[in-house]
């Protein structure tokens, strides 16, 4: 078996394959493995569309989430019976913190007035593709943009015939033909008018083309004596629809696991008002905390002092001194992984002082340091109580690899993630990090390189690894 040896790889070959590793969580060695049997089987992907720096791939559409972080959907009303219906759906959305805004063709408007979709929805209504007022900055191509998703409730026989064929002559058509967000539609009907063959060939090539439908539903219709389907999805179900495609659930591949993670400082008192600390701002601790629970773990986080809010759904302790952060470590035991991203102070004072200290005609007092406890080291040689996955950090400011390496062998811990915290990188208290994940193959030690990421795809690719080797449970 021929063996490959990645360091002699070209740039792009290099930069392809540790942005696609970090993005799996794989090792880099794991990633060519998987790349080759894709390629055995035929479904391999171009380097040139993986690797951002190097493609000229058109960027992907921003989302247009509201103020609030909400994501928005444009509702189409068409002019079926069921646009009363519509009106409560824009409550259900609203009660999804979906922010809501209506276009109302021009026959809905002889069902359901623009002022009542108005004044649900708390937006400007829109009907009128020649609005000189909203069409001044060409209005119907931000409605069809500046949403996630275009909702078409009720969808009737006629729009779908207009989307069906590419039609533009009114607002609601133009927005469709012009949208590059998914659609959903809830098609409502009479059911000889959902079962008509061209409503069928309509549907079919709707479908065809990516478009999304909720309903109808079969039961009663509108006109007296008539049942069958055609009836609108109710609008609880219309809701959720949307909210699966604007929210879809995520994998969770730490379920049933729990992760014990450190983040932050160490706070050292000198005295009531002094204390020793460092920079670290908790920000890559937390990022895998939120990563974590995200990916379905149970997440127990100890900090030490930070400014940043607790991750949703994570418990969160905060402690001040490398001492209490230990008891709070040994208390949460046991965990399924252990996490240890804090920045905890080596030394404290010996002996601190229990009053301010006093400027004195002596000059300085003497400011004896003890060494901290190792809450890696500890942790790591636990015999009952040690978690089977347990990672350092190793924060250096010069010979990352080689110090990474020593406190490896030191610590005995199962990887190390090493980052480069000199002042120049930025990475203390900054936003981006570029980390190596150390870790041990038989006797030898590897090193896979991630490039710079956020600190949140630092968290995500980390946790994605973990997932990878621990697994799921539930
Ligand atoms: C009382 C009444 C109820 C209607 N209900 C529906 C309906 O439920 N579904 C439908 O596709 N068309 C229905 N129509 C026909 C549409 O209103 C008509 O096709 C209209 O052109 C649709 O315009 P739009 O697709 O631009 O909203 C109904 C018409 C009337 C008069």
């Amino acid at each position: 078996m021929a063996s490959l040896t990645i360091r002699k790889l070209d740039d792009t070959l290099k930069a392809y394959l540790r942005l696609r590793s970090a993005k799996n969580g794989r090792s880099v060695e794991e990633e060519v493995r998987v790349i080759l049997r894709e390629l055995s089987e035929g479904r391999a992907e171009p380097v040139e569309a993986s690797v951002p720096a190097l493609a000229a791939a058109p960027a992907p559409a921003p989302r247009a989430t509201g103020a609030a972080g909400e994501p928005r959907i444009t509702l189409i009303i068409g002019g079926g019976i069921a646009a009363y219906k519509a009106l409560d759906l824009i409550r259900r959305l609203k009660e999804r913190r979906i922010q809501v805004r209506c276009v109302l063709t021009k026959a809905a408007q002889q069902f359901v007035t623009p002022l009542a979709a108005s004044a649900l929805s708390h937006e400007r209504v829109y009907s009128d593709l020649f609005d000189a007022e909203s069409e001044f900055d060409a209005g119907h191509i931000r409605l069809a943009r500046e949403c996630d998703l275009i909702v078409v409730a009720p969808a009737t026989a006629d729009l779908m015939a207009k989307m069906a064929q590419g039609h533009a002559d009114d607002l609601a058509s133009a927005i469709l033909l012009a949208a590059n967000r998914p659609i959903l539609l809830a098609p409502a009907m009479n059911p000889l008018m959902w079962n008509n063959p061209a409503t069928r060939r309509n549907v079919l090539q709707l479908r065809r083309d990516g478009i999304h439908t909720v309903g109808p539903n079969a039961g009663e219709m509108a006109e007296a004596g008539e049942a069958g389907v055609g009836r609108m999805a109710e609008p609880t179900e219309i809701a959720a629809a949307a909210d699966h495609m604007l929210r879809p659930p995520q994998p969770r591949p730490l379920a049933g696991k729990r992760v014990l993670i450190t983040a932050g400082p160490t706070h050292e008192a000198i005295d009531p008002v002094r204390y020793i600390a460092n920079r670290s701002s908790g920000k890559q601790g937390f990022a895998i905390a939120a990563a974590a629970r995200a990916a379905g773990a149970d997440v127990v986080l100890v900090t030490g002092p930070v400014e940043l809010h607790d991750p949703p759904g994570v418990s969160v302790m905060r402690v001040e001194s490398a001492r209490d952060m230990l008891h709070r470590v040994e208390a949460a035991l046991p965990a399924d992984v252990a996490i240890f991203a804090a920045a905890v102070a080596d030394w404290r004072v010996a002996t601190e002082g229990t009053q301010k200290l006093k400027k004195t005609a002596a000059g300085m007092p003497p400011l004896q340091l003890v060494e901290n406890p190792d809450i890696l080291a500890t942790i790591s040689k636990l015999k009952d109580k040690r978690p089977p996955l347990v990672i350092g950090f190793a924060a250096e400011t010069e010979h990352l690899i080689e110090n990474a390496k020593a406190k490896f062998a030191r610590k005995g811990c199962d990887w190390i993630v090493a980052n480069d915290v000199s002042p120049a990188t930025g990475v203390m208290g900054g936003d981006r990090n570029t980390v190596h994940l150390l870790a041990r193959d038989g006797k030898e030690v590897t090193v896979d390189s991630w490039p710079v990421m956020t600190k949140e795809e630092v968290a995500a690719a980390l946790v994605s690894r973990i997932a990878r080797t621990v697994g799921a449970t539930s």
